[in-house]
């Protein structure tokens, strides 16, 4: 059914880069859909997507890709093709040029990075091919793409920022675990919690990209733990849970005591850390929901219907501390 989305030329268009593809028999390095044989083209009232994930680094990652390939599904009358990254910014602008030449219907982006998206997004553009961003955002001009859905990752770290002030009035030195570096979420996140912090008495000791990975945390602060020795350091702010996790694990191999010798507060509230937010070693965890697949799949189908849709749709986010972890666990989904 992609043919009744698409516009006659923009139509013309993907189809000649779709034979294009076939006879260079090029994929990019892309996966097979979640139908296991993907093409890239469809028939019939499939509409092919291709999906190009940031990669698998966190939990919260993990719940986002379900999430996804759930709305996604052929019973919605999906034809996903999958591509995850290993955090990689050129192999997943590669992907996409892979979506491009197969002449999907539509391309749904969770970027890893920021920046360097112009030149893929005008390609797309030019293909007729409608992009849609999930979860991160680029600085590329949104002429280039249909629509975003996504958190507001600096209220998420002003969230995170605005509970470490109130809760350390003496002077306080904290160690920062960023995300990736050049991600919206690292970038966003860093600004607000710094700008809640300002005039606080807390002291910005260091702060090092553990690439949202939970070993990735764990290195950096066991290289704190060893610069500056335990009792130097009071605060841990990570750009999330898993990083926190893998901090966690580095206090207790130094002997102390995560969430009461060296508090954490972290972001993204997926289970393992709401388990260690309820078991006292997190101190406080601002939620980043993971659950975008149904919207994105929502906007993916209103855009290639012709329907306006608005440019950005932002999700909202809770913030818990350890009761409410203990209460909201039960039924937590990711
Ligand atoms: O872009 C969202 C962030 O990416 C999540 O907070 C993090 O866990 C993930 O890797």
């Amino acid at each position: 059914m992609k043919k009744r989305f698409l516009s006659t030329l923009a139509f013309t268009a993907t189809a000649a880069l779709a034979l294009a593809a076939c006879s260079s028999g090029s994929d990019g390095g892309t996966d097979a859909g979640t139908d296991g044989g993907s093409d890239g083209g469809s028939s019939g009232d499939v509409i092919t997507v291709g999906f190009a994930q940031t990669g698998s680094e966190s939990g919260w990652r993990s719940a986002n890709t379900e999430s996804m390939k759930t709305a996604f599904s052929a019973e919605n009358g999906f034809d996903l093709v999958f591509n995850a990254a290993d955090n990689d910014p050129a192999a997943q602008i590669q992907a996409v040029r892979s979506f491009i030449n197969q002449g999907v219907d539509a391309i749904v982006i969770a970027p890893i990075v920021e920046d360097g998206w112009d030149d893929v997004l005008q390609e797309a553009k030019d293909a007729g091919i409608p992009v849609i961003l999930e979860d991160r955002t680029v600085t590329a001009s949104d002429d280039l793409y249909a629509s975003w859905v996504g958190l507001d990752f600096e209220l998420e770290g002003q969230k995170a920022g605005e509970w470490a002030a109130a809760e350390f009035t003496e002077p306080t030195n904290m160690v920062v675990l960023e995300g990736t570096t050049g991600s919206a979420p690292a970038n966003d996140r860093a600004t607000g919690f710094d700008n809640a912090i300002a005039g606080s008495s807390i002291t910005k000791l260091d702060s090092q990209t553990g690439d949202f990975t939970r070993d990735g945390g764990k290195t950096v602060m066991e290289g704190f733990l060893q610069k500056y020795g335990v009792d130097e350091i009071d605060l841990v702010y990570a750009h999330n849970d898993d990083m926190a996790l893998g901090a966690i694990e580095a206090i207790e191999a130094a002997g102390a005591e995560p969430g009461v010798d060296i508090k954490i507060v972290s972001i993204d509230a997926v289970r393992d850390g709401m388990q260690a937010l309820a078991d006292g070693k997190i101190n406080y965890i601002v939620e980043c929901n993971p659950l975008l697949g149904e919207k994105a799949a929502e906007l993916v189908k209103a855009v290639l219907a012709g329907d306006d849709v608005d440019k950005r749709t932002i999700v909202e986010d809770q913030a818990f501390d350890q009761a409410a972890a203990e209460a909201a666990l039960p039924d937590r989904k990711y």
